[in-house]
């Protein structure tokens, strides 16, 4: 839980800026992929990472939207780098896609930031026919990370640098069903309430950052804080 103004050991809070949080550090070494960076925390993720000189691929399912973000962006800072590239996170066949040309485009990959997501919507179904919170905000993103985590070991032990994981949760994860993860029962559209659905997406990616960071801490290669 957090407090606000309460300062962690970090000595930074819940009301501390990015840029506040950054200031000092040169991110020109590192590459980086945001997705949903086309609103929201998202664009003040690009936004601040590309300031302090990371390379960022912005992840986003409108195209135009994120080339109007990165446009401007780079008027406010003219050396950003930033690349925009097609990601629908609700859609399987539109993660693998990005993958796929993210793989081909060589680029290292020292963070992945996971933060698109959909909130408190309605019932409905993915084109994968998976219920749509579930299916964006965490199984579009555990197939992201799973896709990409070769990329991201390879550059770590290229460069020696711990990769960095970012799975955007929420305090809605207190929310979720009373079972937590109804797992036999996630596309059921009985039973179904549009904040415990929002809260069980985001349970899942506190889970799924938990697993990541216990298995990839044994090899030591990539790191979720
Ligand atoms: N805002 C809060 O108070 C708050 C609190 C706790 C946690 N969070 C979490 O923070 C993250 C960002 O939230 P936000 O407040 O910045 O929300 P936002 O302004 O609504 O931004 C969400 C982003 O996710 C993108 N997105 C939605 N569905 C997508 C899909 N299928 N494929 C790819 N991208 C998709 C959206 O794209 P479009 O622009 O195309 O819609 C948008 O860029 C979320 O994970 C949210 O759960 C937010």
């Amino acid at each position: 839980m957090w407090i606000f103004g309460w300062k962690g050991p970090s000595g930074f809070s819940a009301s501390s800026t990015a840029e506040e949080v950054t200031q000092g550090i040169d991110g020109s070494a590192f590459t980086a992929i945001v997705t949903g960076a086309s609103s929201g925390i998202g664009v003040e993720t690009t936004r601040v990472l590309a300031l302090r000189g990371v390379h960022v691929v912005m992840a986003v399912r409108n195209a135009d939207a994120g080339q109007n973000v990165k446009e401007s962006i780079l008027k406010e800072i003219p050396s950003a780098k930033i690349d925009v590239m097609e990601l629908d996170l609700s859609s399987m066949a539109s993660v693998r896609k990005f993958a796929s040309q993210y793989q081909s485009s060589n680029l290292p990959l020292n963070l992945l930031i996971n933060n698109a997501g959909v909130m408190a919507t309605p019932f409905m179904l993915s084109q994968d026919k998976i219920e749509l919170q579930f299916a964006t905000n965490h199984l579009g993103h555990f197939l992201l990370t799973d896709l990409l985590l070769e990329t991201m070991k390879r550059t770590a032990r290229e460069t020696n640098i711990e990769g960095r994981i970012v799975n955007v949760s929420s305090e809605g994860h207190r929310v979720a069903y009373s079972e937590g993860i109804r797992f036999d029962k996630i596309n059921d559209e009985s039973g179904y309430y549009t904040w415990y659905a929002y809260g069980q997406s985001k349970l899942a990616n506190i889970l799924h950052a938990k697993e990541l960071a216990r298995r990839l801490k044994v090899r030591n290669t990539v790191q979720i804080p």
